[in-house]
């Protein structure tokens, strides 16, 4: 394979069996990622719903039931309501600087377990709303629970499975997301039916993926990797043993040992991750989720029910529609699981990116010959169902590629000394777009019409030029000898100093240049 393609070889043979010890703890903490979705799916159908806005946003509810405005683009476009969903957003950013500490000091399970009592007191307090500051308060607070579990679980993920089912147990993450997203869509469809407080049951069972993880979290170890790095070292042998299913774990050890030794070098992780050595990853980091969500998979998960609405899908058959490209979503996470050790990251990489490119173009072409400029139309049945079916393709596209990589690659790049650091970057590039694209995203569809998914395609394709030249291949490397892969990459090679790709000196694979 060209350019980003180059074998390394796999890195050190570590000696280990997939044990059900390690394929249960990360199914436990994967569900860190039931909190994240859950609310990703729930806030669009919530806020759709007339009861909630009458109560907390009259001046909104006043407004979508005003006769007159015509324009079908423009008809859902809200400042105050866009800004209570995406609020959270902001919230789960800063709380990930914090998580950051806690994820290196007290360790992984510390935040996660941190992250799912937070959330939980958000979700009652939302469920309980009497005033809109209820309401906010609780959103701040959902913010922070997941600012911590989605600084602590991907990096949990990647430090407990084995290098060869890195991939695959880390996408656990991304599925519970999915399954969040998914159940959250049908809760909404169940509770749009009440005649009352459906607004209430929908915000109040996020208390149950909360109690979930939390629960979980109490009872799982924390990794090696982290033992280590806190000075508990018998802890961390016999933790490795259990997880790899071998007492032969000294290769392993010694370098999760010797990253341990490097991390103390560093005082301050924050001012290190900017030195010239760190550079690949630094990029990568911020440019990976920034990607992510200019894909623009949240104009379909948050906007679902608005944007089949706006195609003039009915109440009911929007939201049943939410639920298909939810269902949709899940399902194709599997593939993703099942591929991502064997063909890789770079493949899913290309290849959704280039299944979204064509969807979206088809999208675009779809709604801008029916809606034309002036936002006056109306779909057919044919229409509007070859549009939900290219909505459909793209978001499998989303679901195997760009949503598990999103936070799979981050995780797994960084060493040791600034792994935390690296990771809540991670979150926070991904939190602050999501906020970006969940706050403009009405406006936009507003203002540049059919053209706003001509411009999520060309974001698409510049993500995947950038694949293909910048992302090298990470899979089945072991986490902590991931910088040979840097050091053998035609373009970030240079950044790595030669004594930086010592950690696997145990092992004698050799670099292999091949096409580089
Ligand atoms: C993204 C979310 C998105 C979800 C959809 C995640 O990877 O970070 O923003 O809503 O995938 O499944």
């Amino acid at each position: 394979m060209a350019v980003g393609g180059i074998d390394v070889g796999t890195g050190a043979n570590y000696e280990a069996r997939v044990t059900p010890f390690v394929v249960v703890a990360c199914l436990v903490a994967a569900t860190g990622g039931l909190i994240f979705g859950y609310d990703i799916g729930i806030s669009g159908g919530v806020t759709s719903m007339d009861e909630f806005l009458q109560k907390f946003f009259p001046s909104v509810y006043a407004k979508e039931k005003a006769p007159g405005n015509y324009n079908q683009y423009c008809k859902f476009e809200n400042h105050l309501l866009t800004l209570f969903t995406s609020s959270l957003y902001l919230a789960a950013l800063i709380a990930s600087f914090f998580a950051s500490v806690t994820t290196r000091v007290f360790g992984r399970k510390i935040s996660m377990t941190t992250g799912g009592l937070i959330f939980l007191i958000g979700a009652v307090l939302n469920g309980a709303a009497v005033n809109v500051e209820m309401l906010i308060i609780g959103r701040i607070l959902l913010g922070v629970g997941i600012g911590y579990a989605n600084q602590s679980v991907p990096v949990y993920l990647s430090e407990m499975a084995p290098p060869k089912l890195r991939g695959a147990l880390n996408i656990g993450f991304q599925m519970a997301t999915t399954i969040g997203i998914f159940a959250a869509n049908l809760v909404n469809y169940g509770t749009s039916k009440m005649q009352e407080n459906g607004w209430r049951v929908s915000l109040a069972l996020a208390a149950a993926p909360a109690v979930i993880m939390t629960v979980g979290a109490v009872f799982l170890p924390d990794t090696p990797n982290s033992l280590i790095e806190r000075g508990q070292k018998e802890k961390a042998r016999e933790m490795l043993q259990k997880i790899r299913g071998t007492s032969n774990v000294d290769v392993e050890y010694s370098d999760l040992v010797a990253a341990s030794e490097a991390s103390k070098l560093v005082e301050h992780p924050w001012k290190q991750i900017l030195e010239t050595k760190y550079r690949p990853q630094l990029v990568i980091t911020c440019l990976i989720p920034f990607f992510q969500q200019l894909t623009g998979i949240n104009v379909i998960m948050f906007y679902a029910p608005v944007l089949f609405k706006t195609l003039g899908f009915g109440d009911d058959a929007s939201l049943m529609s939410a639920v298909v490209t939810g269902l949709v979503n899940v399902l194709a996470t599997i593939v993703s699981i099942l591929v991502v050790d064997k063909f890789g990251r770079r493949v899913l990489f290309l290849e959704g990116g280039i299944q979204m490119i064509i969807c979206q173009i088809g999208v675009g072409c779809l709604i801008g010959s029916v809606f034309g400029v002036s936002g006056d139309g109306a779909f057919s049945k044919g229409m509007g169902n070859l549009a939900l079916a290219f909505i459909c393709i793209y978001v499998a596209a989303f679901a195997w590629s760009w949503g598990p990589l999103g936070w799979l690659v981050p995780s797994e790049i960084f060493p040791l000394e600034i792994r935390s650091a690296g990771q809540s970057i991670n979150v926070s590039v991904n939190m602050f777009f999501t906020f970006v694209i969940g706050q403009l995203f009405l406006s936009m569809l507003c203002h540049m019409k059919f053209g706003l998914f001509f411009f999520f395609a060309g974001f698409v394709l510049l993500m995947t030029v950038f694949v293909f030249f910048f992302v090298p291949e990470t899979k089945n490397m072991p986490i902590e000898e991931m910088n040979r892969v840097w050091k053998a990459h035609w373009f970030w090679g240079k950044y790595i100093p030669d004594d930086a790709v010592g950690l696997g000196h145990h092992t004698n694979n050799k670099i292999n240049h091949q096409n580089a």
